[in-house]
């Protein structure tokens, strides 16, 4: 498997001539032909977790996909009604809703909403009976999982998203006549890679689901399952099968017997359009270790120093060289601005470039820009096979006061 495309390639080396501080580079026509397969089907109603990726022509594709949209903020929901998406189509997550986030959600039109604790149900009452209208609302449930048994979104601690089936059975529904509870939600898990564990942690979860729906007497119309379809990260990681993924799902949406079956996915989405250019500043050995000096580091893809997990990397210029291991480092005065171990080939210098993939979610945006005030790195589309630039490079000048 190779993670660079040549229109992919082919650009990048066009742009590496031109540029000399990191870029971003989304591959909208590789996005377009993978979302035409994810809404081929009639099993799940498709969110798309904006926060994996929010830039315009990213959020414009899913739109003509036929996907919804799962914000949660109001820079979110903003930006994904500036693309001219009715706000009919928006779904708000989120553990922190207050009642001015929620006032304004519902004033710009949003419906539908998940509730993630007691107080954000009484504030959705309120501000829904204030503005006279109705909310569609689920529940966020968040079971523990038997000793042993890893909740893989948030290790072994509890987290803040949503509620425990004893806490929610506190709710009494009919104090809330603006609301209508009209399903349940559950995401406990990110980056998952088999479709088998993934099937079994599902079916693990109606029972407990729907005893916590029939006690509250809320009828489990909608099943939202969140996210957690994963991409690989590495040559050997397995790839899910969406076959295998949506025969499981029929069969979840079966057994739970409910009529609508919910996911919202970020980085299934768009994980694999995305790649990261970077120039080498300089390579030194260091105790023994090759070390490469980068010109971007975790400001501008902070993921790997949070999941101790790296994005794949290459050399944009071809080499027959051997390949060797190599440590990458970003320009920040941090031992955490690390992108990883890699082999590479040995003959890689200070005129190179190198180009990291899988970066299409969880990148631009879930990163620290600002430390040390390098500049913001470039963000590019292919689009119809063009390649267009969204967003120049900008200097520290442009955000610092
Ligand atoms: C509520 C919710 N839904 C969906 C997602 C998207 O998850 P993924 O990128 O694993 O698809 C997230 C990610 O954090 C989330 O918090």
């Amino acid at each position: 498997m190779t993670f660079l495309s040549t229109p992919v390639k082919s650009a990048i080396n066009k742009l590496s001539t031109q540029l000399e501080t990191p870029f971003f580079v989304y591959d909208l026509d590789a996005l377009n032909t993978h979302l035409a397969r994810l809404v081929a089907q009639t099993d799940v109603k498709l969110w798309y977790a904006v926060k994996a990726n929010p830039l315009s022509t990213v959020i414009q594709c899913l739109d003509k996909a036929g996907f919804n949209f799962d914000v949660a903020s109001k820079g979110e929901l903003e930006q994904v009604l500036a693309q001219g998406i009715n706000s009919e189509r928006v779904l708000n997550t989120g553990p922190a809703k207050s009642p001015a986030q929620i006032k304004h959600f519902i004033e710009r039109g949003v419906r539908t909403f998940v509730a993630e604790s007691l107080n954000q149900v009484r504030w959705l009452n309120e501000q829904a009976v204030d503005q006279q209208c109705q909310l569609q609302v689920l529940l966020r449930v968040q079971l523990r999982w038997p000793e042993g048994e890893k909740n893989p979104l948030g290790g072994d601690s509890l987290t803040p998203f949503g509620l425990g089936c004893d806490e929610w059975l506190a709710l009494n529904t009919h104090q809330y006549p603006a609301l209508n509870f009209d399903g349940l939600h559950i995401f406990q898990w990110g980056n998952m890679l088999s479709s088998d564990k993934l099937a079994e942690l599902w079916s693990q979860m109606i029972t407990p689901l729907q005893q916590l729906a029939s006690k509250l007497g809320v009828n489990l119309n909608v099943l939202d399952l969140g996210g957690g379809l994963g991409i690989p990260y590495t040559q050997n990681d397995d790839t899910l099968s969406w076959d295998a993924l949506i025969t499981a799902l029929a069969n979840i949406k079966r057994h739970a017997g409910v009529n609508e079956l919910w996911m919202e996915l970020g980085r299934y989405a768009v994980g694999e359009c995305g790649h990261y250019a970077n120039p080498v500043v300089e390579r030194k050995l260091n105790y023994g270790q090759q070390q490469v000096i980068l010109s971007g580091g975790i400001n501008h893809l902070l993921r790997p120093a949070v999941t101790n997990q790296d994005f794949p990397a290459q050399l944009l210029r071809n080499s027959t060289a051997e390949n060797q291991a190599m440590s990458l480092y970003g320009p920040l005065c941090t031992a955490l601005d690390c992108l990883g171990e890699h082999q590479l080939p040995n003959d890689l210098n200070e005129h190179d470039w190198l180009v990291f993939s899988q970066c299409g979610a969880y990148g631009f945006t879930e990163s620290m820009p600002y430390f040390l005030c390098h500049e913001l790195a470039a963000e590019y589309v292919i689009h119809n096979g063009e390649l267009n630039c969204v967003r120049q490079a900008a200097d520290a000048s442009d955000y610092l006061r």
